[in-house]
C-alpha cells in the first residue's frame, strides 16, 4: 500500500522538512499533504493539499488526517507535540515521527529537563535549582554567588529565558520574576562559552546525528538586543564548526545517545542545544524536534532520503545511515521591521523566488528559499508578526555560502530586517578566538 504523508507546521522549518520529503526519489509513489495555522505557499507548493487549521487542536489534526487516509505524519513544531497530536495520531492509527507528549517534556517543560537529566546521570547538566514561588525564586537569586540564567518552566518559544551579567542585572532579573504570571520556574548557573546545535534523528535504538549548527538567537548584528526564535545559523563542510573539535561532537552525541536511553520510547528529532565552556560541554537545553533555523541548514545537505528514514521508523526498521554532502550552508531569517519587541506587520512582501534562486549561479552553489510566517491575501504576501522568509546559500566553505546568502537576499525583497553578520570571516573568527581563549590556548 502506498503512502499518504502529512505533515504538520508551517514555518520555515517546515518549509524545509517539506523540501526534503519532496525531493525523495519515491515522491511519485506516495500522497503528500500538510496543515498549519497558517498558509505557507512554499509548503502549499510542495504537496496535494494544504489544510489552514490550529496545529495544538489534536481533534482538527487527526480529523484532517482521516479525512486524506494519511499513513504517516512528520510534526515539525513544539507546540503540537505537546498538546499530544503525535499520541493522537496513533490512537487512531496514524504513525507520526515526532515524540509523544510524555517524551516531549525533554522540551516543554524544563524543570522536567533538568530533574531527568540530574536523576539519569547524563552529564553536561548545570547547576540549578526550581522555584514554583516567585519570591522564594528572588531570595534564591540574592543569595547565589554568581550569574544566573532565568528560565520559565514551560514553552515561550525562546523568548523566555533571560540571562543575568549578559542581557539583566540580578534586580532586573527580580522585576522579571515578580511582574510575571509564571508558575514554575528554573534558575540555573550561567554557562558562559560558544553555543552549538545538534540534532539527531531518532528511532528505536538509532541516533543519528547531522552536523553542528551554530544558530544566533539575539535580534541585532554582533549578538545585540532581545532573544528571538533565531536570526539565522551555519554549518561547516564537515560535522564541527570552526570552533568545535571531533571530540566535542562525540561529546554531543554521547549524551544525546544517554538522553535517548533514558526515555521511554523517544522518535523524532532529538535536539540538542550545548554551550562549549571553558570545563567542557554542558547542556544547555533539549529540543524534541528540529530546530528552525537548524533544519533548513542541515535538510538540504543531507543526501539519505528523508522519507526513507521516517518510513523506516514508522516500520520499526533500522534507519539508513545519513550521508551529507561535504558542504557548507549559511541561513538568514528576514523578519518584520521591529522584530521581535514591536514587529511591523502587514508590510507586503514581494519575494522574487526565480531571481533569488539564480543567485548561486556565478558561485558554485545554490540558494534556496524558505517561507516562514506569511500571511497570503487575494492580492499577495504579507508580513506577519514573527519570521518571515530565510535564505541559504549552499557552497563549499561558509564563506561562499554566506556571499551566496547575502545575493539572495538583495534580489529576495525589501523592508525585512537581516543580520548581516551571521557567517561572515569576521564572526566566525571572533567565535574560533573565544574559544581558544576559553581553553587557554
Ligand atoms: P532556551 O530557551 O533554553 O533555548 O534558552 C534561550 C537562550 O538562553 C539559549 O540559547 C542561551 O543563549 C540562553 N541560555 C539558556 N540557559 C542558559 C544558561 N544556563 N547559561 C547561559 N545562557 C543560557
Ligand atoms: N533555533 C532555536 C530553536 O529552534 O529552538
Amino acid at each position: 500500500m502506498s503512502d499518504t504523508v502529512l505533515l504538520i507546521g508551517g514555518g520555515g522549518r517546515e518549509h524545509a522538512i517539506a523540501r526534503a520529503l519532496a525531493e525523495s526519489t519515491e515522491r511519485e509513489t506516495f500522497e503528500f499533504y500538510a496543515c498549519a495555522g497558517n498558509r505557507n505557499p512554499g509548503i502549499a507548493a510542495l504537496t496535494d493539499g494544504f489544510e489552514t487549521l490550529d496545529e495544538t487542536d489534536v481533534d482538527a489534526v487527526v480529523d484532517y488526517a482521516e479525512s486524506i487516509d494519511a499513513t504517516l505524519a512528520v510534526v515539525g513544531p513544539e507546540a503540537p507535540l505537546a498538546a499530544g497530536v503525535v499520541d493522537a495520531l496513533e490512537d487512531a492509527g496514524v504513525y507520526a515521527f515526532g515524540p509523544r507528549q510524555a517524551d516531549a517534556r525533554i522540551e516543554t517543560d524544563k524543570s522536567f529537563q533538568r530533574e531527568f537529566m540530574a536523576e539519569h546521570d547524563i552529564p553536561g547538566c548545570p547547576d540549578y535549582a526550581v522555584f514554583e514561588e516567585m519570591e522564594a525564586a528572588c531570595e534564591y537569586i540574592d543569595e547565589y554567588d554568581g550569574d544566573l540564567a532565568v528560565k520559565p518552566a514551560g514553552l515561550t518559544g525562546g523568548k523566555g529565558v533571560r540571562v543575568t551579567g549578559d542581557q539583566i542585572t540580578k534586580a532586573e532579573a527580580k522585576e522579571y520574576l515578580r511582574e510575571s504570571d509564571y508558575e514554575k520556574v528554573v534558575l540555573e548557573e550561567r554557562l558562559v562559552g560558544e553555543e552549538f546545535t545538534v540534532q539527531a534523528l531518532v528511532a528505536g535504538d538509532d541516533v543519528l546525528i547531522t552536523p553542528a549548527v551554530q544558530d544566533h538567537k539575539r535580534a541585532y548584528e554582533g549578538d545585540e538586543g532581545p532573544n528571538t526564535g533565531g536570526m539565522g545559523s551555519y554549518t561547516d563542510a564537515s560535522f564541527q564548526l570552526p570552533f568545535m573539535t571531533e571530540l566535542d561532537s562525540f561529546e554531543a552525541l554521547e549524551i544525546l545517545k544517554e538522553t535517548v536511553a533514558a526515555l521511554d520510547d523517544f522518535r523524532g528529532v532529538l535536539y540538542g542545544q550545548f554551550m562549549l565552556t571553558a570545563d567542557g560541554i554542558r547542556v544547555v537545553e533539549f529540543n524534541a524536534r528540529f530546530g528552525d533555523p537548524e533544519a533548513m541548514n542541515v535538510l538540504p545537505v543531507l543526501d539519505t532520503d528523508f522519507y526513507d528514514v521516517v518510513a523506516a521508523a514508522r516500520d520499526g526498521d533500522r534507519l539508513p545511515a545519513l550521508d551529507f554532502a561535504d558542504r557548507a550552508t549559511v541561513c538568514k531569517y528576514a523578519v518584520p521591521e521591529g522584530y521581535p519587541t514591536d514587529p511591523k506587520s502587514g508590510t507586503r512582501i514581494e519575494v522574487d523566488e526565480e531571481s533569488a534562486a539564480a543567485a548561486a549561479g556565478d558561485r558554485d552553489g545554490e540558494a534556496l528559499l524558505f517561507y516562514a510566517s506569511v500571511d497570503e491575501r487575494d492580492d499577495g504576501l504579507y508580513t506577519t508578526t514573527s519570521r518571515s522568509f530565510a535564505v541559504v546559500g549552499v557552497a563549499d566553505t561558509i564563506a561562499e555560502a554566506e556571499a551566496i546568502a547575502e545575493d539572495a537576499l538583495a534580489v529576495a525583497g525589501e523592508g525585512f530586517h537581516v543580520r548581516h553578520d551571521i557567517g561572515t570571516e569576521a564572526l566566525v573568527q571572533s567565535r574560533i578566538d573565544h574559544v581558544s581563549e576559553l581553553r587557554g590556548e
